[in-house]
């Protein structure tokens, strides 16, 4: 081996490409690189702990792919990149993947019927009604008004309401510098494995017109009062039927989605930057308006395909109604914030793309365009427990 490697690279040398030859830099196994010294004149070699950043000059790469197939049984083997910069980011996403992988260990079985069909026989359709009705009575839920920051409060002290009787519970507001609306996080700490993070979030705020407005009506109703409403249905049942989880379960109220994503956006980085693991997203937004003739829809883009399928298999199991799959077709809610960080997030919709409610963002988000009843959004009330219970357990 040692004299072929020789030969590739007295042949590399020959090669009058290689003087002016652009450079490359791959990323491979810190295994590699002795051999790959003995068999090139690298520019640059870093290596940290099991992975080496190689620059090299591009007339090598063919010889590279020949040594790494013959000597290490590599088919590629290495990861090729046009700068160093590129290749640093990289490294360090997949040094953060592994933490990832290692840690996160999502169980998509489904068994906890014992636990699960009680809790969600007693949603409350009055309830949601009524947490949607008191959140569309702000003038807005804007992201930059005062009533926007108030409702947030107001979020705020209702779920710490429901869980007053919980040690075991806290309900914070989460800050954000740019803007004057905070998003919201309740927690309820797991009692064996509180490292492990299941999530299930909305966002909070309202928009009427294409720019927003900080005085403009918009009531918001559908959009996204129903989502809220839901999850603070979900906290009371899981509240109210004495559920003691066993990882840490995080419930979150979005600030600032309307405008760009922009509260989840700061929420997910900080996670991200703690390594806080989290077993699985579900994101709800607009849950109110049946449109389609499917009750519910699972949008297929920015979000987990093997959690998408979990959550297809929750729907047959538990609600027995139903449910196709879109795509919205860009990163249209807070889903796409955990997506782009390499969570795995879900998002049961409504209605297909394009048959939803078209009264959003207007002043015309009312209660009354889904007949004044909060019937549809009771379904996601049912699949968020579930959800939450299954990968709980
Ligand atoms: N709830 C909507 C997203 C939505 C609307 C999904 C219609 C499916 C059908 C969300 O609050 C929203 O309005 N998102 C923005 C994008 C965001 C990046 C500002 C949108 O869709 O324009
Ligand atoms: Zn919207």
């Amino acid at each position: 081996m040692k004299r072929i490697s020789l030969i590739f690279f007295a042949l590399a040398m020959m090669s009058p490409a290689f003087a002016e030859a652009p450079r490359f830099w791959i990323t491979t196994g810190a295994d590699t690189v002795p051999t790959l010294q003995k068999g090139f004149e690298l520019f640059s070699v870093k290596t940290s702990s099991d992975t080496a950043l190689i620059e090299m000059s591009q007339a090598q790469i063919p010889w590279l792919s020949k040594i790494m197939h013959d000597k290490f049984n590599r088919c590629g083997g290495f990861f090729f990149h046009e700068s160093k910069e590129k290749a640093q980011k990289f490294l360090e996403q997949s040094a953060l993947n592994k933490k990832f992988e290692s840690l996160a260990s999502a169980d998509y079985s489904i068994n906890q019927q014992g636990l699960i069909n009680p809790l969600i026989d007693k949603v409350s359709e009055e309830k949601i009604r009524q947490t949607i009705t008191k959140l569309a009575q702000y003038n807005n839920r804007y992201y930059d008004s005062d009533t926007g920051v108030q409702a947030s409060q107001w979020i705020r002290d209702y779920w710490r309401e429901l869980a007053k009787k919980r040690s075991d519970v806290t309900v914070e507001l989460f800050n954000h510098s740019q803007w004057k609306q905070p998003s919201v996080i309740m927690t309820i700490r797991g009692s064996k494995l509180p490292q492990e993070v299941v999530v299930l979030g909305g966002h909070l705020d309202s928009i009427a017109g294409f720019w927003g407005r900080a005085n403009a009506r918009a009531p918001g109703a559908d959009d996204n009062a129903s989502g809220i409403a839901t999850i603070s249905e979900v906290i009371r049942l899981l509240v109210d039927g004495n559920y003691v989880p066993e990882r840490t379960i995080k419930f979150m109220g979005y600030a600032a989605e309307e405008v760009g994503l922009r509260g989840s956006k700061e929420i997910v980085e900080k996670f991200k930057q703690d390594g806080i693991n989290v077993v699985g997203v579900m994101q709800l937004d607009m849950t109110n308006f049946r449109g389609s003739d499917k009750d519910i829809v699972l949008m297929t883009d920015f979000t987990n395909a093997p959690q998408n399928t979990f959550v297809g298999n929750l729907i047959t199991e538990y609600l027995k109604i139903p449910w196709t799959t879109d795509k919205c077709g860009y990163g249209c809610s807070d889903h796409a914030s955990w997506h782009a960080q390499g969570y795995s997030a879900s998002m049961p919709f409504e209605s297909r793309m394009g048959e939803h409610n078209q009264d959003i963002h207007t002043n015309r988000d009312t209660l009354d365009k889904s007949a004044g009843n909060a019937d549809h959004a009771m379904k996601f009330a049912k699949l968020a427990v579930a959800f939450v219970v299954e990968l709980d357990r």
